[in-house]
């Protein structure tokens, strides 16, 4: 079941995603300068997604909290065949000379997976990222647009796929997250 959500969840290597890899080592994208972690704790409704997987849960959600031992409390929840499903897991500043520079793993088995802040004002929007190298011959990558609120204005989604882009991270197959009646559900 554990394994289900996190292939739902696309913290799973390429092969397992059935995902087409990027030729070439992973891009170094700039990611948030002074990233508060703090500031960065909360609700946040997943907007947009690299890749496309559109048969997928819908209404995805992470809460993040600090926990008392100052890593991260992730609970991600989504609507999957009209059921509210639920994963916990736990996040970490890999690196604190890079505090954007997020691991998240859902499962004690796995390792912390890379979830890179690129860029957040906090109150309205996200943009993060995460890749892994395969043998530095090709690279396997997700990307989020993430919103306070369950929609964001267009003109925000296409400014944030120009950061992305300007980034070197294809961002072509990003498709919009479905966030439709979802709070009746809840
Ligand atoms: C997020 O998690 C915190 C801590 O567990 C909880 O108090 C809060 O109600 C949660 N918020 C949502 C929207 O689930």
């Amino acid at each position: 079941m554990e394994f289900v959500h996190v292939v739902m969840f696309g913290f799973i290597s390429a092969l397992a995603a059935a995902q087409v890899p990027h030729w070439g080592p992973c891009p170094e994208p700039e990611v948030q300068q002074a990233f508060s972690l703090k500031q960065f704790m909360g609700r946040w409704f997943e907007i947009a997604k690299l890749p496309a997987q559109f048969e997928k849960g819908r209404c995805i959600e992470t809460n993040f909290t600090l926990r008392t031992d100052s890593s991260i409390r992730v609970v991600s929840s989504e609507i999957l065949k009209g059921e509210l499903k639920k994963i916990e897991g736990t996040g970490i500043i890999e690196d604190p000379k890079n505090p954007a520079k997020l691991g998240i793993t859902y499962s004690y088995v796995l390792p912390y997976s890379p979830y890179w802040i690129l860029s957040t004002d906090y109150v309205n929007q996200a943009l993060v990222y995460s890749c892994t190298d395969v043998l530095r011959l090709f690279h396997v990558d997700f990307a989020w647009v993430l919103g306070r609120t369950r929609s964001l204005p267009e003109s925000a989604i296409e400014k944030a796929r120009e950061v992305f882009a300007r980034n070197n991270i294809d961002v072509t197959r990003m498709i919009p997250s479905r966030q439709l009646g979802c709070d009746k559900t809840l």
